[in-house]
């Protein structure tokens, strides 16, 4: 192929994702420090996932149950995480989410309050006290129109619609990043001395997902390809309440924070049906068990008429469904013509969330490759098998901070701009170029579709060996399809040149995650074995890493680093620290 050209800029900085962590980040290495950053996103600034965190960010400030504090919340998020979870990033995380939320108050975001005019706090499922501070249920949105309006002003620059298709190391360290302009096709180098990774789970590999187009794990295939481990791949999130009817929005998210005000789970037999599986949390029990709780019910045909369950807010009256959920409550009025504040709507479990990701150090979000850090759902370690709702936009908060303050402390040992190879990058643009000489080739949406199909039919809530094994095989029969895929058309806007990548990256991660489900013999959290339909105190010792050598991915245990005492007595007592306090206190 000819030579091709490229346009070449040069950062201190690049935030890859332009999402709740990667602006937060942006934020903490861009003011006042002279450096010069770049959010750079395939979408649109502020159109990430992060608005579908709509119920709350976790931090226990104790303004409404007052014994809430760190400790319960460091118990709550490794309880739930079924102490798979890096004890370190759960322990950063519940002490610094309060400060987080406040800064952001000092920024322009406008919480709830309670009568008293504090920061509201509501109910969330596997959170011992009311923590997750909200504002409606738009939270995320509101999350991320304040971080957006900050980061502009502290001088960042952005672009949008950029396709970055590869990670650049060179000589150990990370170089910058390759890939292309989506409004016009050019290619585009960002040479840069740090690089934050805040690219999002990938939702997208399941059809019924509560994530848009953007979440196809791209951050965490361009790491894993450039030789970051993976960890706890096995991992993935079903939030129990998507929409199910009409067809056209299923899987949409209905937000915890129905249950979290008291909304109520009923099976077509009109039963509570949460007594049977949690009944001390009933509907406000863990996202794992309840999604499970859900699936099961209509196993045994008792689901609703489109396969889900009955989520009922209808008692709490209008005025207040209204002024909690106002989002919901136009949700289903504008999409499926139904009024929650007088009827019951269907509920079914849609892929959320991805707990594994790129191994990162807890204190810096440092990578294993030098000057490369990564923050948010990308990310790997702090929630486990099983992340509690809230827990996310506080973890992109506080790791989004000390991805930006560890990339500073990197650039603080005066790191030059490392020279790019120009023969990897000629290399580069003829391999992305090449779908459009392929005339004739497999479609890559239909690639995308099968590879859903293959995790729906055997990778999805409820998983067994031999399924597994099968879809193992079916991926990488699959797989045989990536140098076929092809497309027609220039290269201006052209989406399936683009989906050509992020199903490139899809694959690969699918393979990681049935590969590491395939080890894990055990149910633990989100994996769900009905071959191994217990949780094992054996596999509570272990992480499952991975790593790829550009043909195979590799996959090793690794022991779940052991928690220093001061927290191990945290646990001594069998229940969260904050409610033996209240109950000494009531005795
Ligand atoms: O249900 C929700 O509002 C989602 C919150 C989360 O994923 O943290």
């Amino acid at each position: 192929m000819g030579k091709e050209s490229y346009e070449s800029l040069d950062y201190d900085v690049i935030v890859i994702g332009a999402g709740g962590a990667g602006l937060r980040a942006a934020v903490e290495v861009s003011e006042n420090t002279g450096l010069k950053v770049a959010v750079i996103t395939k979408s649109l600034l502020g159109k990430a996932h992060t608005v579908m965190a709509e119920g709350g960010a976790a931090a226990s400030f104790g303004n409404v149950e007052a014994q809430d504090g760190w400790e319960t919340h460091f118990y709550d998020t490794m309880r739930g995480g079924h102490f798979i979870n890096n004890y370190r990033m759960a322990e950063i995380h519940a002490k610094e989410s309060p400060d987080r939320v406040l800064e952001l108050e000092n920024w322009g975001a406008v919480f709830d309050r309670t009568p008293e005019g504090r920061i509201m706090q509501r109910a969330f499922g596997a959170h011992s006290f009311r923590r997750l501070c909200h504002i409606g249920d738009r939270t995320g949105l509101e999350l991320i129109r304040t971080m957006q309006y900050k980061a502009i002003h502290t001088g960042i620059e952005v672009y949008q619609e950029v396709t970055m298709t590869k990670l650049l190391v060179q000589d150990g360290r990370v170089a910058g990043a390759f890939g292309y302009l989506r409004s016009d096709g050019r290619f585009v180098l960002f040479r840069a001395r740090a690089v934050i990774l805040a690219t999002g789970g990938w939702g997208k590999i399941f059809k019924v997902t509560s994530n848009s187009w953007e979440s196809t794990g791209d951050g965490a295939a361009l790491a894993f390809r450039a030789g970051v481990d993976l960890m706890d791949m096995e991992m993935v999130q079903f939030h129990p309440t998507g929409m199910v009817w009409p067809p056209g929005v299923r899987g949409l998210l209905v937000t915890e924070g129905v249950r979290g005000e008291g909304g109520l789970l009923r099976n077509a037999e009109g039963e509570r049906f949460m007594k049977t599986y949690d009944p001390e949390r009933m509907e406000l029990s863990s996202r794992d068990v309840v999604a499970r709780s859900i699936f099961k019910e209509v196993q045994a045909g008792r689901g609703s008429p489109h396969g889900g369950a009955w989520l009922d807010i209808s008692h709490k009256g209008p005025d207040y469904v209204k002024a909690k959920l106002p989002g919901m409550y136009e949700q289903f009025r504008t999409l499926a013509d139904l009024d929650i504040t007088k009827e019951p709507f269907e509920v079914a479990p849609t892929c959320h969330y991805t707990m594994g990701g790129v191994r990162v150090d807890a204190e810096t979000c440092a990578t294993s490759i030098p000057g490369l850090f990564a923050a948010g759902e990308v990310a790997c370690g702090l929630h486990g098998a099983n992340r509690l709702g809230g827990n996310s936009l506080s973890d992109l908060l506080v790791f989004g901070r000390r991805a930006g303050l560890g990339a500073r402390e990197y650039l603080s040992q005066s790191v030059d701009w490392a020279q790019v190879d120009e023969s990897e990058l000629d290399a580069e643009m003829d391999r992305v170029l090449e779908p459009f000489h392929r005339p004739g080739g497999v479609n890559p949406y239909h690639v995308h579709e099968e590879l859903q199909a293959i995790m729906t039919e055997h990778a999805s809530i409820m998983r067994s060996g031999d399924v597994l094994q099968a879809g193992l095989e079916k991926l990488l029969a699959l797989k045989e399809m990536v140098p076929k895929m092809s497309i027609d058309g220039s290269r201006v806007y052209n989406p399936g040149w683009h989906a050509v990548f992020d199903v490139e990256n899809m694959l690969l991660l699918c393979e990681g995650i049935v590969k590491s489900a395939l080890e894990r013999k055990e149910s633990r959290g989100a994996h769900w074995r009905t071959d191994y339909p217990d949780e094992l105190p054996q596999w509570q010792e272990i992480n499952f890493v991975e790593s790829f050598d550009g043909e195979n991915i590799r996959l090793r245990t690794e022991p779940v680093k052991a928690m220093p005492e001061n927290l191990t007595k945290l646990f001594s007592y069998g229940k969260a620290p904050g409610l033996v306090a209240r109950e000494g206190k009531e005795s």
